[in-house]
């Protein structure tokens, strides 16, 4: 599995993880043993299951990194201790016929568990959120360090990348580009509607009919349920949200490690919107989002797009911040 990340991201992959090595960026990964956990290799691996045998498979891999797994809630504090970065990708996946928020009963508990430690051991790292909905554990994550008193809305991060990743590559098969030089920010949230692929911001700069746009837009839209319902009851996207999970972490340790110029975009508190958190193009820096950089110029089509998603994704919000509150 890891190969098939390895090989588009190898030289990346190595690098980063040489450089964080050399940095002293410590990186933990909560969930380390499931689908997902292939996605970076210099870290501490938590999970409740598993972690010696995927820390020993991983710490093979030819980087100067350590790698140390992790087991069951009494090893937890000790994983997360001096993190400067930590990525929760613990949870359970969709099976064919739900919609991420079907996940919201089990994942929003795990997600509570695992940052209120994140907050207790490792306060001043940045978050990475993978686990679904999205919509609702970036604000559980919010309304956990703000109940530790540890929250800085520029260091938690909802990871929506494997969007961009398929709005790039179908808005680059559709004009015969290469998708390894195309760019679609997408904005809003990351389920459904709530996804907004910003074609009319591509690079290179792409023209579509209007069925065309209406049609890759849904397909963009929809692809996380393709998967599931192709993997029929094994999960969803692993592969793919290895590849986007690694790019987005690479990204953000760069940028601890005071690389300048990155963006990428993110499911983040925002101004934006009337939504309170929005995902948006973001230049990333040491401490987490040194700019938000907005939403930008955007088509009628788009702006009808983002009309339509606010009321699902304050719904959403709602019922994270709620699910906090009502926790003893
Ligand atoms: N953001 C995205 O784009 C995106 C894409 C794909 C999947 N996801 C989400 O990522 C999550 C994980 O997906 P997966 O395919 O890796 O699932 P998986 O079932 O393969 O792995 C989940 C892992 O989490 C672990 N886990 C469960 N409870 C835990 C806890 N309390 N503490 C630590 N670890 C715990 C499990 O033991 C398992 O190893 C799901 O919620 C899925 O919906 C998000």
């Amino acid at each position: 599995m890891l190969s098939a990340l390895a090989r588009p991201a190898g030289a990346s992959l190595r690098r980063s993880v040489s450089t964080s090595a050399q940095n002293n960026a410590k990186v933990a990964v909560l969930g380390a043993s499931g689908g997902i956990r292939q996605i970076v290799s210099c870290l501490t691996l938590y999970d409740i299951a598993h972690t010696p045998r995927v820390a020993a498979d991983l710490s093979h891999i030819e980087t100067r990194a350590t790698v140390k797994g992790y087991l069951g809630p009494e090893q937890l504090p000790d994983c997360l201790k001096g993190c400067d970065v930590v990525v929760i990708p613990a949870g359970v996946p969709r099976k064919p016929g739900m919609t991420r928020d079907d996940l919201f009963n089990t994942n929003a508990s795990i997600v509570d568990t695992l940052t209120a430690a994140c907050a207790q051991h490792c306060p001043e790292a940045v978050i990475c959120a993978i686990s679904n909905p999205v919509n609702s554990t970036i604000p559980i994550a919010t309304e956990v360090f703000k109940k530790h008193g540890a929250y800085d809305s520029n260091k938690i991060f909802g990871v929506t990348t494997l969007d961009i990743v398929r709005a790039n590559t179908f808005t680059a098969e559709l004009k015969g580009l290469d998708p390894a030089r195309a760019n679609v920010p997408v904005i809003g949230g990351h389920a459904g509607k709530t996804i907004i692929p910003l074609i009319s911001q591509c690079t290179p700069k792409v023209d579509l009919p209007q069925d065309q746009l209406t049609a890759v837009t849904g397909q963009i839209q929809e692809a996380g349920t393709e998967v599931v319902k192709a993997k029929a009851g094994a999960g969803s996207a692993t592969l793919s949200m290895a590849y986007a999970g690694a790019r987005f972490v690479f990204s953000l340790v760069d940028a601890v490690n005071g690389k300048e110029g990155i963006v990428e975009c993110s499911f983040v508190k925002s101004q934006d919107t009337d939504s309170d958190y929005f995902s948006t193009p973001l230049l990333l820096e040491k401490k987490g989002i040194e700019k938000n950089l907005g939403i930008g110029k955007i088509s009628p089509f788009e702006e009808k797009m983002i009309a339509e998603a606010i009321p699902e994704l304050k719904a959403s919000i709602k019922k994270g911040e709620e699910f906090v509150k009502n926790m003893k």
